[in-house]
């Protein structure tokens, strides 16, 4: 697991995999909210490790491929995120700090 992308050495590595069988889709077009419902858990599951006091990192860098090997997933579970917890080695960085490099609004949004 550790070759499938940088996993900091994480104690516990969570692979959070949407079930295309059972994901919501849409009745109007082929829109299907695999990575979107996959994506909510994972971030249910980081506030839940932070209330109870542990670090984690999301990690969407990782070969899909080699997980689904290794894992032997069937076909209707894609891998979609991974979420590591355990202890930061360091201090977290300030958030202030995005106060400097945060992009400018007009970067982020499409006025249409
Ligand atoms: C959707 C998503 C994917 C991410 N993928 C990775 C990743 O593959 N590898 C990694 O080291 N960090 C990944 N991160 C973590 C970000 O690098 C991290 O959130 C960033 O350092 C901002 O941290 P901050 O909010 O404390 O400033 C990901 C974060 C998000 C939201």
């Amino acid at each position: 697991m550790q070759q499938a992308g940088n996993l900091f050495d994480a104690p516990l590595v969570i692979l959070v995999c949407g079930n295309k069988d059972r994901a919501w889709k849409n009745s109007y077009d082929t829109f299907q909210s695999t990575e979107v419902d996959a994506s909510i858990v994972t971030d249910h599951m980081m506030m839940e490790a932070t209330d109870l006091g542990l670090d984690t990192l999301w990690v969407c860098k990782f070969d899909r491929h080699m997980v689904r090997h290794v894992f032997e997933l069937p076909s209707n579970l894609e891998p979609i995120n991974i979420l590591l917890v355990g202890y930061g080695r360091d201090e977290p960085k300030s958030p202030d700090r995005h106060d400097k490099t945060r992009k400018k609004m007009e970067a982020l949004v499409c006025y249409i």
